[in-house]
């Protein structure tokens, strides 16, 4: 896992991995002395670009309004054109779609809506074809309350008992005829996190909806049944998992606590009641210490197939809100090797509207600084889960935070759309179908937890349904900026937010962003810097101004760069060009104006990457 620094001395040829890890782009390299080595290459999804498909919003080959795996398959080079490394599906598995496809019912087929297995097996072919690897989404926390697992669960099938979380109610002193749920848990979607059944008699707990019942991790079979799944899938050719929901993998052992399962602390905070997200402190249901071997269980595994099959690394990339000493334990611990990476979220959870330079140079030092040796950061703008980046922050900064994913060290992660500065869509209640909103909201206040505005339809043209489907009717409503923000009028307009997002994914392959030192500091209460340098090549630095308003800075304050220096590329907001001369002296920067300039070697002070 360890990469020695690599300096370069002598005059070498610097080869450049690009999408894929099958192409290699060989880029002159001068130096001073002969001998020295190209940097060693990095594993494919170390300097990716992740590119997160939505799969019922990608695009509908069929007209049902519904997005599907051959409207995907026939959208691939999009990705490729994006600069894209690798895609991420968002779950394509059999499902009833109570949460989008995160209520699995059966985990070895494809959704009915979404094509056959044929589709999938075509998909991935073409993809690997483009040079672009092919991540499922694994949903290990729960099954659908559809799937057979559960029905032969609650009917007791041998084998099955305890493959879901079940529990005896307790006695309501109040009122002998009542049962009692086992504990005050709390789901993610309010309510009480368990559900009676009346056919077995007994409550299962479901961390996520009622329609999502939680797997009984501590049973060997329901382990034994996950390695299955992946191995299926890994045989089917896919390049790995994003693996969803990892901090509710496991909850606190009843042998640990007398006998039941126990109630997690009160909050303590008054304006929650006890079916509110927020009542308890998540104790015995959240962050379980043991839950960490399972995930190290499993990176085994992939590195194990990997082996055996040969053929480029097999990743695992974890999903878990939590803070960051439990998030890094994700990447592995005590000598065993977890997550390639767990994803990050700090851009997401720690950046509200109105940030300034130096909050969001602490949200990127936060991961650097954590992070263990050796291993690869990523950064993450947005999900499905989450406000798109125009409307959570501003549309003036889209450019400017793709840009700052684009220079620091490590694997980027984008969500289909933002390439394009898409905003969130606008559904009404009426509309609203994501089941986060309607659990824990009502007509009044749904709009503070739907998830669906950043789900609606990718915005391919300015046509009807945004080329998205031939279908007047989509599962959620296509924003109706489509007019104006959409990828084929940005291919046609001399500036747009997708050329500069291709220009920089072009740019990070390059050794000097794939294998360089760095430096990330804030000049000002505005303007944010990133250097990236690998001696003898040209240097990349960002100028970002994250502010409302213009800011001034002096060239002299940026560390390593060497002046003159040349535009590179630039935010739409930015007056300069591609081209332009960075001379010494004052630097004006517009509201939200980013640059990022190119200049020749000098001595770097910045941080090794390993
Ligand atoms: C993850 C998914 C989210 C889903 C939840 C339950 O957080 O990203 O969409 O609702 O897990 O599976
Ligand atoms: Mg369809
Ligand atoms: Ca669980």
């Amino acid at each position: 896992m360890m990469k020695s620094v690599y300096i370069a001395f002598g005059v070498v040829v610097g080869a450049a991995m690009v999408a894929g890890g099958v192409a290699w782009a060989i880029i002159a390299w001068r130096g001073s002395g002969p001998g020295a080595p190209p940097p060693p290459p990095r594993g494919w999804w170390e300097t990716a670009d992740l590119y997160q498909i939505y799969p019922r919003s990608f695009k509908d080959s069929d007209g049902d309004g519904v997005g599907d795996l051959p409207g995907i398959t026939s959208k691939l080079e999009h990705l490729v054109e994006a600069g894209a490394g690798a895609a991420w599906l968002s779950p394509v598995f059999q499902s009833p779609m109570v949460d989008a496809g995160y209520d699995v019912s059966d985990f070895y087929s494809i959704h009915e809506e979404y094509g056959k297995m044929e589709d999938f097996e075509q998909l991935v072919r073409r993809a690997h074809e483009l040079g672009l690897k092919v991540l499922l989404d694994f949903v290990p926390n729960h099954a659908s309350t559809e799937s057979q697992y559960f029905k032969d669960s609650e009917d007791r099938v041998e084998g099955f008992e305890d493959f879901f979380v079940w529990a005896d109610g307790l006695h309501d002193p109040e009122n002998e005829s009542n049962i009692l749920p086992p504990s005050n848990w709390v789901s993610q979607f309010g309510g009480s996190a368990w559900q009676w059944s009346e056919k077995r008699g007994q409550f299962y707990l479901h961390q996520f909806s009622v329609q999502q019942a939680d797997f009984n991790f501590r049973s060997p079979a329901v382990r034994d049944e996950m390695l299955q799944i992946m191995r299926f899938w890994l045989d089917k050719g896919a390049d790995g998992f994003r693996i969803d929901g990892l901090p509710y993998l496991m909850e606190a052992n009843p042998a640990d606590h007398g006998g039941r399962y126990p109630d997690d602390p009160l909050c303590g905070r008054k304006e929650f009641g006890p079916n509110q997200l927020g009542y308890t402190v998540p104790l015995y249901t959240k962050d379980l210490i043991e839950l960490y071997d399972i995930v190290y269980d499993w990176r085994e595994f992939v590195d194990n197939y990997q082996r055996e099959n040969g053929g480029d690394t097999r990743v695992i990339l974890t999903e878990g809100y939590t803070n960051i000493s439990m998030t890094m334990q994700y990447y592995g611990y005590g000598g065993r090797l977890g997550a390639h990476f767990p994803f990050n979220f700090g851009f997401i959870t720690d950046l509200t509207r109105g940030f300034s330079a130096p909050d969001l140079v602490y949200c990127v030092l936060k991961w650097l600084t954590y992070m263990p040796r050796g291993a690869v950061a990523n950064w993450v703008l947005g999900n499905h889960d989450n406000s798109r980046v125009a409307s959570r922050l501003r549309p003036a900064l889209v450019d400017g935070l793709n840009a700052l994913t684009a220079l620091l060290p490590g694997a980027s992660v984008t969500y289909q759309g933002e390439e394009l500065g898409m905003r969130d869509g606008r559904v009404s209640w009426r509309q609203t179908v994501d089941v986060e909103a309607c659990s824990r909201g009502n007509e009044q206040t749904y709009q503070l937890y739907s998830r669906d505005p950043a789900r609606t339809p990718f915005h391919w043209d300015g046509g009807p349904s945004a080329g998205f489907s031939s279908n007047a009717s989509t599962w959620l409503p296509v924003a109706s900026d489509h007019r104006e923000i959409n990828l084929e009028r940005q291919k046609k307009e001399p500036r747009s937010h997708f050329k500069v997002f291709q220009a920089l994914k072009a740019l990070r392959k390059r050794p000097t962003l794939t294998h360089g030192d760095y430096i990330v500091e804030a000049l000002s209460d505005k303007t944010l810097v990133v250097v990236r340098h690998l001696a003898p090549l040209d240097s990349f630095t960002l100028v970002f101004n994250v502010a409302g308003s213009s800011d001034t800075v002096h060239t002299d304050w940026i560390r390593s760069l060497k002046l003159p220096a040349t535009v590179y590329v630039t935010s739409l907001s930015s007056k300069r060009n591609a081209g332009d001369v960075i001379s010494p002296g004052p630097l004006e920067l517009q509201a939200g104006e980013a640059l990022v300039l190119q200049a020749s070697s000098l001595v770097s002070y910045g941080h090794k990457l390993s």
